[in-house]
């Protein structure tokens, strides 16, 4: 490896689609640096790998990977970088615990990977061991002024806010990327233009708290609407949202503008008060069932859907209970839910005892994944007999003699080809004749 041959980049990238949205920022920054990418590990001199801290089970896939790369590292002279939420979560510990690491940059710290893999590619050349870190946060790092080097396929992701000022008390984010704020709307429209140029059909707008952008007099309900009037561009979405920002205007400007998806992901966390208000997610049960409501009475076919936690610090069977009748009251569409996995430096690690026995969590876990599986087919169920708007994505994972697209509220749908396949992009109207707790069956 020389800095005189072109030095080839091999990026992994885990977690969250902003991780995907920072790993197109980090390539287009590398590429104008003349750093080529490659799809084919073996034939890469620099390995990165971008990662999540969300969970333990987010760490553990990381240390695994890493481990794969460390019989790789042997065979030959390989720049180890990783990027993203754990690195800065644990910082040099996580360098000293995995030795094969060169290079290490947190979420806000992207545009200093050129000149420290240059240093470390140099450095091994020379037969040194020497280290980089790039672990700075910053309350004003928004990549201005860097075109994302995209991937392939229909949605182009626009990342217009970062960091999180909620500080749950469970969430590690605040603390892996800083401070909140928000992009110049002028930039993110200039983006979203590019995009529709680029052919991309779908803009997903992102941010860990997306609904409290604001920049000037501009609120998220303005963006959203100014971005879904670009031309060229079919469907716009969003995520994640926070509870707590959800005017009335965001709510009709998702109901009135036809461009804007009627899918709303609304992390409920948990059903009962107590719980709630120990996660600081600053709504009641009530609280969120009338923005529910709202939400539904105001878009007519909304789809909701949701994150939760289950076993919090001193969670009991009655809080247990009162999530439950919450997931049978919504009714949500689709639901992630996930054990409780206690994180390092948050509120609730220091606060609170992870009390809940891991196989209670587990239980709590495998009820609610239950429930809300019947909740999501019925719900399914009742797109049977509906001519369907698909957006069409490509072939069915499962099998290529079959296409598939999603509806407007996000749901799967497949179809034989046989029955007519239009190209990724295309909008398609099919029938709904079938359905499964994860798939619509249309022709
Ligand atoms: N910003 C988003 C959440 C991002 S993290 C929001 O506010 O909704 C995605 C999901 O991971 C969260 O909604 C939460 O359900 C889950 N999560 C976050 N921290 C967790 C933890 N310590 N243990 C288990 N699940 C967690
Ligand atoms: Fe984490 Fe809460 Fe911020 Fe979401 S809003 S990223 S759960 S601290
Ligand atoms: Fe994970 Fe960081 Fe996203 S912790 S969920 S990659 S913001």
């Amino acid at each position: 490896m020389s800095l005189k041959t072109l030095p080839h980049v091999h990026i992994e990238t885990f977690g969250c689609q902003m991780n995907e949205s920072d790993s197109e920022l980090v390539r287009s920054m590398l590429k104008r640096e003349g750093f080529v990418f490659t799809e084919d590990r073996e034939r890469a001199d620099v390995v990165l790998v971008n990662t999540c801290a969300i969970r333990e089970n987010a760490h553990n896939k990381i240390y695994a990977h890493l481990s794969e790369l460390k019989a790789v590292k042997k065979q030959r002279l390989l720049v180890v970088g990783v990027l993203g939420c754990m690195a800065q979560n644990l910082k040099s510990d996580l360098a000293d615990k995995e030795p094969i690491i060169d290079v290490l940059a947190g979420p806000d710290a992207y545009r200093q990977l050129p000149s420290l893999l240059t240093t470390a590619i140099e450095a091994q050349e020379q037969g040194l061991a020497q280290k980089g870190f790039a672990l700075d946060l910053s309350e004003y790092e928004t990549y201005e002024g860097i075109l994302p080097d995209r991937d392939s396929g229909v949605n182009a992701w626009i990342t217009v806010m970062r960091g999180c000022d909620n500080f749950c008390s469970f969430c590690v984010v605040p603390y892996t990327r800083g401070r909140e704020r928000s992009r110049d709307p002028e930039s993110i429209l200039r983006e979203a233009r590019d995009a529709a140029a680029r052919g991309f059909k779908q803009i997903t707008l992102l941010g860990q708290n997306v609904n409290s952008y604001l920049h000037g007099e501009w609120d998220f309900a303005k963006l959203i609407r100014a971005v879904a009037d670009q031309a060229g561009i079919e469907r716009v979405r969003f995520t994640s949202p926070h509870p707590k920002d959800f005017p009335r205007a965001l709510i009709e400007a998702i109901a009135a503008h036809p461009k804007v998806c009627n899918h709303i992901h609304l992390p409920l966390q948990a059903g009962s008060n107590r719980i709630l208000e120990l996660m600081g997610r600053t709504y009641t049960e009530a609280e969120y069932l009338a923005l529910a409501d709202r939400i539904r009475r105001t878009i007519p076919g909304v789809v909701l859907t949701t994150d939760i936690i289950c076993g919090f610090c001193s969670e009991s069977d009655e809080d247990f209970q009162a999530t439950q009748r919450m997931v049978e009251q919504v009714q949500f569409d689709s639901a992630y839910i996930f054990k409780y996995s206690e994180r390092k430096n948050t509120i609730a690690a220091r606060k609170y005892t992870d009390d809940v026995p891991d196989q209670v969590k587990g239980q709590r876990v495998s009820k609610l994944v239950e429930i809300q599986r019947a909740i999501t087919a019925e719900r399914n169920r009742r797109h049977i007999g509906k001519d369907m708007e698909i957006l069409v994505e490509g072939d069915a994972t499962r099998s290529s003699s079959q296409g598939m697209g999603k509806t407007d509220g996000n749901i799967t749908v497949v179809w034989d080809k046989s029955t007519g396949h239009p190209g990724p992009g295309t909008i398609v109207t099919k029938h709904i004749f079938d359905a499964s707790a994860a798939t619509l069956y249309g022709k």
